[in-house]
């Protein structure tokens, strides 16, 4: 295992430097306020940071509803990619989620996203339907994944299998 990263929830002096990734990492970018938004007023969102020597490089957000999931945004710093890094937030985010009460768990991606489907593919989501022309700013269609069960043995084992592959 490589780097560990360290992580934490999101504080509102976070978000500067979450948003100097976010506008590494996507094409559109949530403005400030929508994670200030988050952090202060939505009782459904938990978000993160991930720091490796004290240093901000990842971040994700979940939203829970009951048994419901929604991962809501994921990214690693450009410069560390390729580490384990974001598979290490997933993980995170999989276990708050399932910490949180939840079955099941759903996200939205890009078509052209190669790498992050494969890292949602990895931990058992598959493609559930297709939103046509989802992102505005190149009609881009969205994959919507999905993970069922995330409480059941089968995706504990799934799980235990990947977390120990990648911590050793
Ligand atoms: C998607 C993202 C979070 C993955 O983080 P990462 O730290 O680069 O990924 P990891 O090193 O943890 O790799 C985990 C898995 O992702 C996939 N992956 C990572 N890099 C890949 C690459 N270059 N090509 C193909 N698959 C890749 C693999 O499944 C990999 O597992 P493996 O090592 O067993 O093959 C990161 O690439 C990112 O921030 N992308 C831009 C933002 C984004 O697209 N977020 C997702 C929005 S839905």
């Amino acid at each position: 295992m490589g780097e560990r990263l360290t992580i934490e929830p999101m504080r509102s002096d976070d978000i500067p430097a979450v948003l100097g990734i976010e506008t590494l990492s996507f094409t559109t970018t949530w403005p400030a306020n929508a994670f200030s938004n988050e952090l202060s007023a939505n009782k459904l969102a938990h978000y993160y940071v991930g720091r490796v020597d004290e240093k901000i490089v990842a971040y994700g957000g979940i939203w829970v509803i009951l048994e419901d999931s929604h991962i809501t945004t994921i990214a690693v710093q450009p410069e560390f990619r390729g580490r384990g890094l974001g598979e290490q937030m997933l993980i995170h985010l999989l276990d708050e989620a399932m910490t949180r009460g939840a079955s099941w768990i759903t996200l939205e991606v890009r078509e052209t996203n190669d790498v992050a489907q494969r890292l949602y593919r990895k931990y058992g989501f598959t493609n559930v339907s297709v939103r046509r022309a989802y992102y505005s700013d190149n009609n881009e269609n969205a994959v919507v994944m999905w993970a069922g069960n995330l409480r059941g043995q089968l995706y504990r084992n799934r799980l235990r299998a990947l977390r120990a592959a990648l911590y050793g």
